[in-house]
């Protein structure tokens, strides 16, 4: 038997006990006639003791041996501690050790297995497997497993059905390229892994399972950021004969469940905006609502005067940051720098200081007066104290940037608690997102999406004024869901794909399999994913969903501990019938 505790186990109530411990070696203290050892495994950490009084020479002379990260078990006897630790459970007591197994020496890490580790990012990567030794990783892995077994658990109860779909399957258009697996059987023939299993859960509900869900891998070629990795996991949930409404409060309770379980959080009804005024509002379709900063449109009190900028803007709009108004003309400075950097890109910046007395001052002063500035108090619903910052052009680009300086000054003011969780529904999604490089309409959320009751016939008049059945959640200013109510009827599909720009003979091709399926008595179904490794990171106080992962990729996509992707010798590339450009 390696042990009969583990290292967090033992205490004042043990005492004199003869225990069997193993471990790593987290520290060594060797103060000549004592040594102390501090023996760590994944419960904690448990004191151990080489006294040259009461231990045997060939033990002490073993202990000398030992470095961090060996791993060994002792067996020893449990004796109370002369200078206690209250800050750890076995803070009460030592092991004075009487026999001494080395299981497995260590090489010297690369990085201080300690919380705060002196290794760099990469570096850690690399030897994710020590990495992982650290309380901070691996306590957000023990987090992660805590979440995904109180979505499992709650489901299940609500009598979802959990299934597994393929990952070998053909491509789902969910926005995203595809990774795709050359086929060795069929030569010259490939299969994509899913973006996400959205075609088998519509299948699994003409299939008559009424309520699915699914904790699963999801594949996605798409540039990284924090809160994306190339594959990442679902929670993958559809229901039938559900409407928006059913799907909402559904997971809404899921949602509120997991705070309550997880953080110990009760959150009341959750709030519901519409796609436009989360636009209007935040400049955002996923609003961080813990804090103000609401948008103010001022063209109606700023395009009156001769200020051309303002004249020959689409969209004039600001926020009242609060207590900025004491910023030094430095300061300022320093934040329209902030938003002239390339990746917000607004080409200046116009201010009022609202100071405490009640005074103004602006940056444009030459072009208006108190009683226009007073106007812009009021749309941005400005305090004394309070800094009002303006941008202007064309409308949608203006909002973007305007919602990157609130959510910046949201994180320099600390308005962005990590332990105070803001869920909000945006609902009423467009249907179709024009892109501008393809020239042409996409569907927002996937086209396998249906269209608000009635609108239809403005597919042909106004198609970027449809809107959807679909919803995401968010949190915290983060996109943790989303889901629609689903086309269920081949005719309203085809037509879908056919505004979509889709021939008969291309919608045939790739999701023929989905229409035929429809004919056969495809019954009204919708669903939601989540995204598992951001719900976590959320519920976990951070943004970063790297470390919610056991094994992630760097920003370029790679797994720097294993070197993928790789290349394949020439015997496999010739099984596949594959060739290199050279
Ligand atoms: P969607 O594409 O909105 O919907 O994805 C659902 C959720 O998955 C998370 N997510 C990601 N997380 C980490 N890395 C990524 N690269 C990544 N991409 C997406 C987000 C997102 O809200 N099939 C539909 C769901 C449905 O309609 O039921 C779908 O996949 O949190």
């Amino acid at each position: 038997m390696y042990r009969d505790h583990n290292n967090s186990e033992l205490n004042i109530s043990s005492l004199n006990k003869k225990v069997t411990l193993s471990g790593w070696v987290q520290k060594i203290r060797d103060k000549g006639f004592i040594i102390w050892v501090d023996l760590r495994d994944r419960y904690g950490i448990t004191q151990l003791v080489f006294d040259s009084e009461r231990t045997s020479t060939a033990v002490i002379e073993q202990a000398r041996e030992l470095g961090r990260e060996f791993v060994i078990q002792v067996e020893g006897q449990v004796l109370e501690r002369e200078s206690k630790n209250k800050h750890m459970s076995t803070g009460d007591i030592e092991v004075l050790v009487e026999k001494l197994t080395v299981l497995n020496a260590s090489e010297i890490p690369p990085f201080t297995i300690e919380d705060k580790t002196d290794g760099g990012e990469d570096l850690r990567m690399k030897y994710r497997y020590l990495d992982i030794r650290r309380n901070p990783v691996k306590n957000k892995l023990i987090f992660r497993s805590k979440v995904s077994m109180a979505v499992r658990n709650y489901l299940s109860q609500q009598d979802f059905v959990e299934v597994e779909t393929p990952y070998l399957i053909k491509s789902t258009p969910e926005g995203a390229r595809d990774f795709v697996v050359p086929s060795r059987m069929n030569a010259g023939q490939f299969y994509a892994l899913p973006q996400s299993p959205q075609t088998f859960k519509q299948l699994l509900m003409v299939g008559g399972l009424d309520k699915y869900f699914q904790i699963v891998k999801c594949f996605r070629d798409e540039d990284l950021r924090a809160d994306r990795q190339p594959e990442f996991t679902q929670i993958d949930c559809e229901m039938t004969f559900v409407e928006q409404e059913d799907i909402l409060n559904t997971f809404e309770g899921l949602t509120k469940h997991l705070l309550k379980e997880i953080n110990n959080v009760e959150v009341k009804a959750f709030p519901r905006m519409t796609y436009d005024e989360a636009m209007k509002t935040y400049g955002n379709d996923k609003p961080d609502i813990r804090f103000g900063m609401k948008f103010g449109e001022l063209n109606s009190v700023a395009q009156h005067k001769d200020f051309k900028v303002f004249n020959e803007a689409e969209l004039v709009v600001g926020i009242a940051v609060p207590g900025a108004a004491s910023y030094s003309r430095k300061e300022i400075d320093k934040l329209i720098d902030w938003v002239k950097r390339p990746q917000v890109g607004a080409k200046g910046m116009v201010y009022v200081k609202y100071n405490e007395d009640g005074t103004l001052k602006s940056s444009v002063d030459k072009f208006y007066d108190e009683a226009d500035l007073k106007a812009w108090v009021e749309q941005t619903h400005a305090q004394p104290g309070d800094l009002i910052c303006v941008l202007s052009g064309d409308a949608n680009t203006t909002r973007g940037q305007l919602s990157a300086l609130r959510m910046e000054m949201g994180n320099r003011l600390g308005l962005r608690k990590p332990n105070e969780f803001a869920p909000l529904w945006v609902i009423d999604f467009p249907l179709l997102e024009w892109d501008e490089d393809t020239k042409r309409y996409h569907a927002m959320h996937h086209p396998f999406t249906s269209p608000k009751a009635g609108q239809i016939p403005l597919l042909a008049t106004d198609p970027g004024a449809v809107k959807a059945n679909a919803y995401d959640l968010v949190l915290n200013g983060n996109e943790i869901g989303g889901g629609s109510i689903r086309i269920h009827d081949q005719k309203t599909q085809a037509l879908m794909f056919d505004y979509l720009g889709f021939s008969k003979e291309e919608a045939e091709a790739q999701f023929g399999f989905l229409m035929k399926a429809f004919t056969y008595g495809a019954p009204p179904h919708g669903g939601i994913a989540f995204g598992l490794d951001r719900l976590v990171a959320i519920l976990g106080g951070q943004e970063s969903i790297r470390d919610f992962i056991a094994f992630p990729k760097n920003n370029s996509g790679r797994d720097i501990m294993i070197d993928a992707p790789a290349p394949i010798d020439e015997e496999q590339l010739k099984e596949l019938d594959l060739k290199l450009r050279s």
